[in-house]
């Protein structure tokens, strides 16, 4: 039994339903947020769960094994250092960092602590990508050529009415960091690491400080190419991502938050025959999606079957993503990846020198 505390009562919530779908594994200890009504309500049928609003009674106290950071962004960094320093494992909603020092300074942490960390992307649980991986790893699908990406949804100014979005202190970034960061983990779990990125980017839908659009064209290590289209000025919401394989097409539907979730499509194509396809597809059973099936994942990484979690490497390389993609808009160049410690971005790609809640130090173009 994995003992907790989750900090933030916004997503956080979420997690908590995904706790619940797995009570042999995980009891939730303290539900931490400032707004003690917003935690009331979210642990109204759950009595024992103890609303705190101080993250310094959860912190120290040594019958937690696990904290889970719900915070605005600002604070995923201290917050996860100071837990991974009094030996708790964590995990930590996107982005885990605002600047690839920032990713080193939590590998320090970690290379000193009992913990482990584990970065959200609960995109990746769920029957379409467990049919995806199924044709993969059978060798199926072949060899990757292309893919893209859509992620096209909606906010206006009531998102933004909360005060820590769309502005670089708070939020850290605009839709390629808080947004379009599910769908580049998705590309690059599916295609392998990224070379080499490119990408454009606008702030046109909403008075905000951030970007709310991009256009970005990838090249993998693998030799496949992919792009992502971002908007948050979409009439729906909604994400599109579509595969091309030597062996196969596939297609996901429309389904904005739970891609794995939605009808995918497998088209085969070239030496494969659509039978050897629905016949993978057919032994696939349904995996539990979105958060229930991230944090089964994480449960049986700490029990010492690794595998099916989203890693702390996985974590660096989406912060890599970012800091690439703000690097490339900013210069009109191409960049390569993995970044190393002499980028150009690796304090950070704020426009301003306004990191406040760590000790990292900022870029100014
Ligand atoms: N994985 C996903 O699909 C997903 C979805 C939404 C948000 N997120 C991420 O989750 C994080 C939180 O987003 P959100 O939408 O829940 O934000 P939110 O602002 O709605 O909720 C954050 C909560 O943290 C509380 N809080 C702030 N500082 C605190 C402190 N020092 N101590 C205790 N509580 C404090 C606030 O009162 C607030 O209720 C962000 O990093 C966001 O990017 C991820």
């Amino acid at each position: 039994m994995i003992r907790l505390a989750i900090l933030g009562a916004g997503i956080g919530a979420s997690h908590l339903a995904g706790y619940r779908v797995l009570p042999n594994r995980y009891s939730v200890k303290y539900l931490c947020d400032l707004d003690s009504g917003r935690a009331s309500e979210a642990t109204e049928h759950d009595p024992a769960i103890k609303v705190i609003t101080d993250l310094e009674e959860a912190l120290p106290d040594p019958e937690i094994d696990l904290i889970d950071i719900c915070l605005p962004p600002h604070l995923h960094v201290p917050v996860s250092l100071r837990a991974l320093e009094a030996g708790k494992h964590v995990i930590c909603e996107k982005p885990i960092a605002r600047s690839t020092h920032e990713v080193d300074q939590i590998e320090a942490a970690l290379d000193h602590s009992t913990g482990q960390l584990f970065p959200v992307f609960q995109y990746r649980y769920g029957t379409g990508f467990a049919q995806l991986r199924a044709l993969i790893d059978t060798g199926l699908a072949g060899k990757p050529f292309a893919a893209s990406s859509e992620t096209h949804w909606n906010r206006q100014a009531d998102y933004y009415s909360i005060p820590w979005r769309g502005t670089w202190d708070g939020e850290a970034g605009g839709a390629v960091l808080g947004h379009a960061i599910h769908a580049h983990d998705l590309l690059c779990h599916f295609l392998g690491p990224v070379a080499e990125v490119s990408a454009f980017l606008g702030t046109g839908v909403n008075d905000i400080e951030v970007d709310d659009c991009a256009a970005i064209s990838m090249r993998m290590e693998s030799g496949a190419v992919a792009t992502s289209s971002v908007t948050l000025g979409a009439a729906v919401n909604t994400s599109r991502l579509r595969f091309c394989f030597e062996g196969l097409t596939a297609e996901s539907g429309t389904l904005p938050y739970a891609p794995a979730e939605d009808q995918w499509t497998f088209i085969a194509r070239g030496q494969v025959r659509q039978e050897e396809i629905d016949d993978i597809l057919a032994g696939v059973t349904n995996p539990l999606p979105g958060f229930a099936g991230f944090l089964y994942a994480v449960a049986e990484a700490l029990d010492g079957r690794q595998g099916n979690e989203v890693t702390f490497e996985d974590g660096r390389r989406s912060i890599e993503m970012v800091s690439a993609i703000y690097q490339s808009a900013r210069t009109g160049q191409s960049v390569k990846l993995p970044i190393g410690k002499e980028a150009k971005f690796r304090n950070g790609w704020m426009p301003t020198s306004s990191m406040t809640a760590s000790s990292s130090t900022t870029t100014r173009e």
